[in-house]
């Protein structure tokens, strides 16, 4: 993505931000609570039409992207939140991540031509893989609305992975997630970069910089800093950025604290 800005109703939300996943490589995009990471990823989805510059993917120039086209492009993503299908089971959420795969197509499924029970086949196998290599076989016949959190969130992500994306994009995977959980968490994006790109949207600071390559921070809607986890743990403007988050919380439970002193 190049010199990408956004604007809602007049206010910026992005503004000339630039961001380049490379073959292989996890990349984190970080920033405090507003910064424009949620949005970035909306244009990377094609969720959200930016005001001015350009996405590639594999050289080429996509106009006008869709959220339709992701899954033939080789692109999957979860989304914040989880997003699972509340009247599917488990199984056939992750099957309709594996549709990219599925030869079928509506017209045989609906002529009920011999193929489609072939693929469906296929699907729930591959889908099953996904929920095996996730570790969450044993939820597949559950309905998400009856799992606790961090099990739909996992299950969020086998549906992204099977259907074998080149790039993966992350928006905050491991928000509600326990201590362990970020970890497997952690070992499992930095397993999957052997077979695909990841854009990480991230608020837990150690787990992006375990896993991350590289790292975009954003601040407002401007990106403030680039490089190595490293490079951007040393660089000044990141902590000032981060500072004002923390110094704002700091504030709310010193002001919670005295005003529980005062009234209690
Ligand atoms: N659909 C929208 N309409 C209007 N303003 C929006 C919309 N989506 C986001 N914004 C605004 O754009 C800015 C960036 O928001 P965004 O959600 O991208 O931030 P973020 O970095 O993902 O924050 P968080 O860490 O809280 O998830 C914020 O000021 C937000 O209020
Ligand atoms: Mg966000």
């Amino acid at each position: 993505m190049s010199g990408i800005s956004v604007a809602f109703g007049g206010v910026a939300a992005l503004s000339d931000v630039s961001l380049t996943v490379e073959p292989g490589q996890v990349h984190g995009l970080i920033g405090p609570n507003g910064a424009g990471k949620t949005t970035l990823f909306n244009v990377a989805c094609g969720l959200v039409r930016p005001s001015a510059g350009r996405i590639t993917w594999r050289g080429e120039e996509l106009r006008r992207l869709k959220p339709s086209q992701l899954s033939t492009l080789g692109i999957a993503r979860t989304l914040q939140g989880v997003g699972l299908f509340g009247g599917l089971s488990v199984l056939e959420n992750v099957m309709v991540g594996a549709h990219r795969h599925a030869r079928a197509g509506f017209v045989s499924a609906l002529l009920a031509l011999p193929t489609a029970d072939k693929d469906d086949k296929v699907l729930r196998e591959r889908a099953h893989q996904a929920l095996v290599e996730l570790g969450a076989e044993s939820y597949a016949d559950r309905y998400p609305g009856s799992l606790p959190y961090p099990v739909q969130k996992r299950v969020a992500l086998a549906r992204a992975l099977v259907a074998d994306p080149d790039l993966l994009l992350l928006d905050e995977p491991a928000s509600g997630l326990a201590e362990d959980e970020m970890h497997e968490l952690g070992e499992l994006i930095r397993a999957l970069s052997s077979r695909m790109s990841v854009l990480l949207v991230e608020h837990h600071m150690d787990l992006v910089m375990k896993v991350c390559d590289r790292i975009t921070v954003l601040d407002s809607g401007e990106q403030i800093a680039a490089g190595t986890p490293a490079e951007v743990q040393a660089d000044p403007k990141v902590t000032e950025a981060y500072l004002g988050d923390e110094v704002v919380e700091t504030d709310a439970a010193e002001l919670a604290r005295t005003d529980g002193g005062r009234h209690v």
